[in-house]
């Protein structure tokens, strides 16, 4: 029987470092607002001639190719999640490819938002349990900054997301013990307009107009509590929903890794589950929500402080845009 197992994980983020004092002389808001109701109190923010998409996937994915021993040749396929693409087309996954030496692989762009990197664990999962490939580079990276309008009417979204690139390898095992249990997918679209960038987008002639800009449609939108409430319902949900498919209980977790949305949505998963502190890693307070790249970038974290052992149970969760929710159980 092929199981798949994560045998690397890096990351990426850009040197310049805002901090919530820095957002204070922009718009009206804070360091003691944005820090009661998100946690965050610092973020990075992307260099224009420097960092990109991909090059930051890049930079990551370097890292966990050789944190698992091995080059840019031996990787069959690559899954690049993200929801602001170095271009409107081609995806971020082709340009990953020509950055590193990799072969003439199949590139993959995932477009779920927050749980862009647990839906691309998953594919890769299926693509090594059917025997289609061995080896798997799934990669989240988000450059956000620039979509933010950095001013008071924008300043419930501005103050939440920062840029970031995290990347895991995910190789074939025979071994059962050590591997990637199960992956559990979720959308609702009924709610993708409560999170959104509108434009430009396909649906009107004029992609962008003067008018979109001055209505602030060319702005990411969020109804913040109504998201806040469904995030807290549905990570309880699918980080239950992985444990009962495999006859597992919330004492069984060693270590959440839930998306880092927001420090109290993943306070309140916490409690709700009944988990001790020290088995839910959060990092927000450095990065903000970095979409697809925070919990490959957690992950990294938590290996760097040796804080992933071999047998340990370790979940994934995420909630985000579309709505999309998922879950992954790994037995590390
Ligand atoms: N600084 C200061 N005040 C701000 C602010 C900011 N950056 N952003 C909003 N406010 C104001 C609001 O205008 C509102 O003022 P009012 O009461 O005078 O109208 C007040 O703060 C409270 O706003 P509210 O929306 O009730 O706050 P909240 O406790 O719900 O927190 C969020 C707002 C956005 C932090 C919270 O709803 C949230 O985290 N939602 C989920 C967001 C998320 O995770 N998105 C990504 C999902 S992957």
């Amino acid at each position: 029987m092929n199981f798949s197992r994560i045998t690397g994980v890096g990351f990426y983020v850009p040197e310049t470092v805002v901090t919530n004092h820095d957002l204070e002389k922009l718009m009206d808001t804070s360091d003691a607002w944005i820090t009661e109701r998100s946690g965050i109190k610092e973020r990075r923010f992307f260099t224009e001639g420097k960092d990109t998409v991909s090059n930051m996937g890049a930079r990551a994915a370097q890292m966990a190719i050789e944190r698992a021993g091995l080059t840019p040749q031996d990787i069959d396929f690559i899954i690049f999640a993200t929801l602001s693409p170095d271009y409107n087309f081609p995806g971020s996954g082709v340009l990953l490819q020509r950055e590193l030496p990799f072969r003439e692989i199949g590139a993959l762009d995932v477009r779920a938002q927050c749980s862009g990197f647990i839906y691309g664990v998953s594919i890769a999962d299926q693509f090594i349990k059917s025997g289609m490939y061995k080896r798997i580079l799934v990669v989240g990276a988000e450059i956000q900054s620039n979509i933010l309008e950095l001013s008071t009417r924008n300043r419930d979204f501005a103050v939440l997301f920062g840029d970031g690139a995290g990347a895991v390898v995910i190789e074939k095992t025979d071994n059962p013990d050590r591997r990637i249990l199960s992956t559990h997918l979720h959308s609702e679209g009924k709610y993708a307009e409560d999170l959104i960038l509108e434009h430009p987008g396909s649906r009107l002639k004029d992609r962008m107009s003067t008018k979109i800009v001055e209505e602030g449609r060319h702005l990411p939108f969020m109804k913040g509590s109504a998201v806040f409430k469904h995030a807290v319902t549905r990570f309880s949900e699918v980080i239950d929903e992985a444990l009962q498919a495999n006859n597992l209980q919330t004492t069984d977790i060693d270590m959440l890794v839930p998306h880092q949305a927001n420090l109290r949505i993943s306070e309140a998963v916490r409690q709700k589950m009944g988990l001790p502190e020290d088995k839910v890693y959060n990092n927000i307070q450095k990065y903000g929500n970095t979409t697809a790249a925070t919990i490959p970038i957690c992950l990294s974290e938590l290996w760097e402080q040796n804080r992933l052992k071999e047998g340990d149970l370790v979940c994934l969760a995420a909630f985000g845009s579309g709505f999309t929710w998922a879950s992954a159980l790994i037995r590390w």
